[in-house]
């Protein structure tokens, strides 16, 4: 059956990039998971709701595709609010059968926090995507819209640094599916890569 590649990692690792390139040139459909997440906590925003300490579970079984399609799901606020509702375990069972289901018949390239460890434990590829926090946050600040002024640079970078670093935190300690690398997963350190050094490093590896 065709291949199923999970792409795992801490925030704006580059996750994203990655495996996009990557399914387009093995032609495999690409799921970014992160958006489920990221479209539940919208919703609680949307509505009023606590993402801390209200359960998005209802939010999550009722999720349409449409959801994913929306432009306002990448704000700092929906940062912390997928964070948050990636917490609750009812959400994230209510999202396994999406995930598993996507690429059922076709294969697929998913990333997100635990493609490899919970959702596809048999995954066909498992590659950790990692970099250091000062680099991750410059590729998210370069992703921003650039207002900032350019001695406002550090400072903006700092900032997004923390809240990365925070994000981190909170994904890797949770009870719930912890971010971790699965143990037969394949690392790559991409501080020094840049995205078609990355992607030709991933398809050195699924051919391998
Ligand atoms: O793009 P970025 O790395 O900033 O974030 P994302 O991949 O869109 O994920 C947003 C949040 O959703 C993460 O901080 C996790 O808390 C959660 N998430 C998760 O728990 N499991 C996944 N498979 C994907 C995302």
């Amino acid at each position: 059956s065709p291949p199923v590649i999970a792409v795992d990692g801490p925030a704006a690792a580059g996750k994203g990039t990655l495996a996009r390139c990557l399914a387009e040139s093995l032609n495999l459909p690409y799921l970014d998971t992160g958006l489920l997440y990221r479209a539940v906590g919208r919703r609680m925003l949307d509505e009023r709701l606590d993402p801390a300490s209200q359960s998005g579970e209802q939010l999550a079984l009722s999720l349409r595709p449409d959801d994913l399609k929306r432009t306002d799901l990448r704000t700092p606020d929906v940062d912390r609010a997928a964070s948050l509702v990636a917490r609750d375990q009812a959400v994230r069972q209510a999202l396994v059968h999406i995930q598993r289901a996507f690429a059922a018949e076709r294969g697929g390239v998913l990333d997100g926090r635990d493609i490899g460890t919970v959702i596809f434990p048999d995954a066909d590829v498992k590659l950790y995507i990692t970099a250091s926090a000062r680099t991750r946050a410059e590729r998210r600040y370069m992703q921003m819209a650039g207002t900032e002024t350019e001695t406002n640079r550090d400072a903006a970078i700092s900032e997004v640094e923390a809240a990365l670093i925070e994000r981190d935190r909170a994904d890797a300690t949770r009870a719930a599916a912890p971010l971790r690398m699965a143990d037969d997963a394949v690392r790559i350190e991409t501080d020094n890569l840049n995205a078609g050094q990355v992607l030709a490093e991933a398809i050195r590896i699924v051919k391998s």
